[in-house]
């Protein structure tokens, strides 16, 4: 029998309809899965609150943990064949619960010389918390083997529009009754049941270094070479505004916070754009180095720093 733990955070639960779509491919009589959701101890709301949103900031860029409800004996004593872990990115890192999950000791007792899945549902900037994952993977002494990253295939500030109408209204509906609906599309939640197929080939056959390229094969990721840029631009900046939010308190952190969504509007709606533009009128003298980050980005490789 192979043992297969599911571990992730999911808020709204889409995140969850996808992790269970992969494993519908996944479970069978040879195969038995374990779902474990992290749970901060201070719950984190939904719907947000603005200044909720932007207080989550500092912490989740810093990557500072959060404590965590203790993870149930029976899942923690169970050697796993593979742990599929659920993401979503938060501020272009992984969201403060499943941060704090991969900085403690159940990780290491969870994750060490184990083949590890990742699967993330973002609204489209992934990548840069994609390789924060990777690092604190490495350093619980895990292997990842596989990753799925599913998005909000509308464009950009679209998304970002109907994003800000589905996390602080509380509904994934249609805003005003014209916008698409947020989030990782109906179909591509359903179609994700494709992924299971390869993850269960690789787990009976104990073989994975193929995996990712069949995950590939099926549109497991899509790495849009223009947002790559943004995200790690954004992670320069966000280092700045991070180091200097988090020694203030009270009512001078709110004010400052204050400044900081002014700050991520003008960002979204003037820099990104004109990062944008950059990257277009660049494209054919850097066309070498952008299929090589396609390439990378795509793959489960680390590079060293
Ligand atoms: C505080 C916060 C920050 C977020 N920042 C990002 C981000 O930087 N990039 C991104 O693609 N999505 C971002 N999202 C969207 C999430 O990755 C995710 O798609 C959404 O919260 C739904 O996830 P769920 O499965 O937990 O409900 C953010 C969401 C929250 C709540």
């Amino acid at each position: 029998m192979k043992e297969v733990l599911i571990i992730y955070y999911s808020q709204t639960g889409q995140l969850f309809d996808i992790l269970k779509n992969i494993s519908s491919t996944i479970s069978d009589e040879n195969v038995n899965i374990s779902y474990y959701e992290i749970l901060p101890k201070k719950k984190f709301p939904f719907p947000w609150k603005q200044e909720e949103f932007y207080g989550a900031f500092p912490e989740t860029f810093l990557q500072i943990p959060t404590p965590l409800e203790v993870i149930p004996t029976e899942i923690i004593q169970k050697k796993y064949d593979l742990v599929i872990l659920g993401f979503t990115t938060w501020y272009l890192t992984p969201s403060i619960p499943v941060n704090s999950f991969l900085k403690s000791e159940d990780a290491k007792t969870l994750l060490a010389n184990t083949p590890v899945v990742t699967v993330s549902a973002s609204r489209n900037m992934w990548i840069m918390a994609q390789e924060k994952v990777k690092k604190l993977l490495v350093a619980n002494n895990a292997k990842l083997v596989g990753n799925i990253a599913l998005v909000d295939r509308n464009l950009n500030h679209i998304s970002v529009i109907t994003i800000v109408h589905w996390l602080m209204g509380g509904k994934k509906t249609k805003m005003l009754g014209v916008f698409p609906k947020p989030g990782v599309s109906d179909n591509d939640i359903k179609a994700s049941s494709r992924f299971g197929t390869p993850i269960k080939e690789a787990l009976l056959q104990n073989e994975y270094s193929s995996l990712q390229q069949n995950l590939l094969s099926v549109g497991a990721v899509k790495v849009d070479p223009s947002l790559i840029a943004t995200d790690i631009r954004g992670n320069v900046v966000f280092t700045k505004w991070a180091s200097h939010l988090i020694k203030k308190d009270g009512e001078e952190r709110k004010k400052w916070l204050v400044y900081f969504k002014y700050y991520l509007l003008f960002a979204i709606w003037l820099i990104a754009p004109i990062v944008f533009v950059v990257f277009l009128l660049t494209y054919f003298p850097m066309y070498r180095k952008i299929q090589r980050n396609k390439a990378y980005y795509s793959s489960v490789a680390l590079k060293q720093d």
